[in-house]
Order: structure tokens, then sequence, then C-alpha cells
């Protein structure tokens, strides 16, 4: 112990000023969620991180200081989730310009492990070698811990989100990625085959997707569903108009402004859909801002760097795809981050909803059902082709579909009816109303393909 507590006071850890603000929004987070046996003041909290920080800077079999100096400053955008992450930087260079960073994910120790045990077990073998940030150490202390990842090709700077990407650079760069990210000849995604063996995943379609992809029960779904009603009736009772008509009767919702009548989805949910699912190792949180896409500074070729292990393990073989093409929707058609309100198509609060920019977003599932699904080529005389918004989107969303079918050219029916089911999930968020009421559409779109359970209306 002497030995240890010696060579931690070798390291001297030099926090950024940010650090105290950081460390203090932590505390009001955890405080938020703990129960009250688990109160940790800031002073504990910031103890903890101390030492994951020094132990992951202790030689392995000497316990000398692999540095002894660590620059520690806050990660710019993260923060949103329990745990945080921290830019590290010891000072162990012969040359200081050639100094490395790291990205340090610090939080309750149960999340933390468990994504660190994902990545050992999961990532580099089975998942993807090529394709991810790489994980350095990991090291926990009573009640934390912190897994410590490289950046994207070594560098604090040069990448960004795929959210970003797909805003900002033309459509064809983001689909080469798509192409590439989920390419059959990649051996990693969808190589493993989930059914061989009994794994706690549920192995039914509405099981699977209610507990693992929206992650909510019958009661809590159906409570959110009622508060957005209720809302939306609000609503309309301002503007004098009806908005949404739920007719439990028929199972439909309507939405008026839009002339739009759908399945319900929250109903179809419950519909005995216990049809047998096929099973593959899956990221199972692939949105957008979870992939990184480097830029080599000499090639200018784009790399994918995947992050964010915690739901990785055993998943439906189109869990990714799906959740990166509603990613994808959202990120350029409704994102708060999108420049100039003309571009975006729905509103960034919830005081009313956009009537013209659900109608192009009705229109452009339309087509996508019209043409893609159907197997046809877009219409040029189609509202999609014509509004380069919806045709960067169309384009984007059928090519992870067809990265998707290659796959699995047979389980289209699965496709539809697992994005039927996760599309439903954003209820439970704090989107917009009408960032809601466009996942309820597509929701019901799909639910309506895929007809009742049993239907056989698609292969
Ligand atoms: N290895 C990394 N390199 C660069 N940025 C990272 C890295 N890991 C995380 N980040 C940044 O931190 C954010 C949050 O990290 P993430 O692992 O996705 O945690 P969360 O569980 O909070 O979503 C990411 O969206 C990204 O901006
Ligand atoms: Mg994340």
């Amino acid at each position: 112990m002497e030995d240890i507590d010696n060579a931690y006071n070798k390291i001297k850890i030099n926090y950024a000023d940010d650090i105290e603000e950081t460390i203090s929004n932590f505390s009001k987070f955890w405080k938020n969620i703990s129960s009250k046996s688990f109160r940790l003041s800031n002073t504990r909290i910031r103890r903890e991180l101390e030492i994951v920080i020094k132990k992951l800077f202790l030689g392995a079999s000497d316990n000398e200081p692999i540095s002894s100096t660590i620059d520690v400053e806050t990660l710019i955008g993260s923060g949103k989730s329990s745990a945080y992450l921290f830019k590290l930087a010891p000072r162990v260079n012969l040359n200081s310009s050639l100094r490395k960073y790291a990205v340090l994910k610090f939080g309750p120790k149960f999340e933390v492990k468990l994504e660190s045990h994902n990545y050992d077990k999961y990532v580099e073998w089975f998942l993807t070698v090529q394709q991810t940030v790489k994980k350095i150490a990991y090291e926990e202390t009573a009640n934390f811990a912190g897994l410590l990842y490289g950046f994207p090709m070594d560098s604090d700077r040069g990448f960004v989100s795929f959210a970003d990407f797909v805003r900002t650079k033309n459509v064809e760069m983001s689909c080469n990625i798509i192409e590439e990210l989920f390419s059959t000849e990649n051996k990693h995604w969808l190589a493993i085959d989930g059914t061989m063996y009994k794994h706690k995943v549920p192995t039914d379609t509405q099981t699977y997707y209610i507990d693992y992809g929206i992650r909510a029960t019958e009661e809590s779904i159906t409570n959110e569903f009622e508060k957005l009603t209720a809302s939306l009736n609000e609503l309309s009772i301002k503007r004098g108009a009806k908005v949404l008509k739920v007719d439990d009767t028929k199972k439909t919702i309507t939405i008026a402004p839009i002339s739009l009548t759908i399945p319900n989805p929250v109903k179809y949910m419950m519909l005995p859909y216990t049809k047998r699912i096929d099973l593959s190792l899956v990221h199972g949180d692939l949105h957008a801002n979870n992939i990184l896409i480097g830029t080599d500074a000499k090639t200018n070729e784009n790399k994918c760097f995947l992050i964010d292990f915690y739901y990785t393990g055993f998943g439906h073989i189109f869990r990714d795809f799906i959740d990166l093409e509603l990613s994808i929707r959202y990120d350029i058609l409704c994102s708060r981050h999108i420049s100039g309100d003309t571009d975006r198509l729905t509103r960034n609060d919830s005081k009313d909803i956009s009537n013209s920019g659900l109608n192009l977003l009705k229109q452009l599932e339309k087509d996508i059902i019209k043409y893609h699904v159907n197997g046809l080529e877009l219409d040029k005389e189609s509202q999609t082709y014509k509004d380069s918004r919806l045709l960067k989107v169309y384009k984007l969303v059928t090519t992870i579909r067809n990265m998707a079918f290659m796959n699995f050219p047979d389980r289209k029916e699965q496709y539809y009816t697992g994005l039927a089911y996760s599309s439903i999930k954003a209820i439970k968020y704090f989107f917009p109303l009408d960032v809601k009421l466009y996942r309820l559409m597509i929701s019901g779109l799909y639910f309506d393909l895929v007809g009742k359970p049993g239907a056989g209306n698609i292969q």
C-alpha cells in the first residue's frame, strides 16, 4: 500500500478551470437519479475521479507512474448521460509537440464497467476491429469507474460526429461511409449467429423491441402517449382545430393538419407480434452521434470510429440499421443544430406544430414506401426528388436499407416491424411535439405496411 501511496503522490493532476462546474453538475445529476442511500459530495466524487486517473497512469509492474503530470479538462459536448467525458493529456512525451490526448469516460461503476466489459467481449473481435476508437484502459474505485479511450486517429481534432457530417457534407460522402461501415466484406457486422445459443435476449419481435428497443413497459409508453395526446389537444383548443384524433374503436390516429390516418402505434405494438427474430451482435445504440468521422489530413480519406458501447451485445440483426436511419432523419430535418430555420422541418419548441414541415415529412415517408419499399426508382417528379433536404434523407435511408438487405434480402418484414417499434421510442424523450408526431407517423405507416400480425403483407 505504501508503495502505491508513494506512487500516487508522485502524480500531479492539473485540472482546468471548468472541472469544478463539471463535478458539481455531475453530482446534481447523480442526486436526481440515485436513491436516498446514495449521496456523494462533490469532494468525494472528485477524490474518486482523482484515484481513477492516477491508477490509469500507474506503471503495471513497478508502481512507478508513467506520467507525473496529467492535464485534465472537460470534453466539450459531453455530459448528456450519467457519464462525464474528460480530455486527458499526460505529460510524457520526449517532444512536447507530439503530445497525445485521451478521452476518459467517468461515471457510475456499474455502467462504465458494463461498457468496458462489452468492449472486451464483443467489440474488437466480433463487431469490428478497424472502426472503433481504441480502448486503452479501465480502472475503478468504490462508486465510480473510468474507461480510457483514444481519440479518432490519435488526435484531439480533425474529426466530427456523423450527425454533423451528414448535415454539412454532400450526400455521396455520407453514403460511402454507410456502405463501408455495413459492408458484408467486413466479416463482422452480422457475422455472428445469435440464435444458435440461448442468451438472455428475447427471441420474439414484440418482447425484444419493447424491452430492448423502446426500453419501456406497456404502461409507461401508454402513459407517455396520453401525455402527448393531452398536449396536442390543448394545442388544438388554442388553434381552434383538431390536431390529433385518437379513434380507439378503430385503433387509429388521425393527424388532422396533414390529413393522415394511420394505425395507432401504441395499440399496434401490443398486438401479439410474437414472430421470431434473428439475432446477432449489434452496437445497440448506433445513432449518428455515436459515430465519429475522422479525415486523414494527407489522403482526405474519411474513417469511421464507433463509440459508446453500453448497449453492445446480442440484439436484432437490423437494430443498428434502424437506429441509424431514424437518427439521420432527425439530424438532417429536425435537429436544433441545423443552421438556418428554413432548413428545419420541425419546430424547436412545443408551442405549436409545423403543418408545412409535417406535410413534407409525410411526403418523404410516403415516397420511401411507394418507391424504395416497392423496389422502384424514385420518380423525378416526386416531391421528395424536388426537395434537396428530402432527397438527401431519401438517399441515406435507402442506402442504409440496401446494406441491411444485402445481408438478409429475405427478412424485410423483420426490418419494417423493428422500425415500427423503434420509432415509438421518441415519445419518451424531450423532443418537440411535432418531432414526436413525426415519429408516430413513421411507426404508424410501417405498422400499416406489415399489417396485423400474421397478415403476411410483405416478405
Ligand atoms: N474516444 C472519443 N473521442 C472523441 N470524442 C469522444 C470519444 N468518446 C466520447 N466522445 C465525445 O463524448 C460524447 C459522449 O460520449 P459517449 O461515449 O457517447 O457517452 P454517452 O453515454 O454520454 O452518450 C460523444 O458524443 C463524443 O462527442
Ligand atoms: Mg453517446
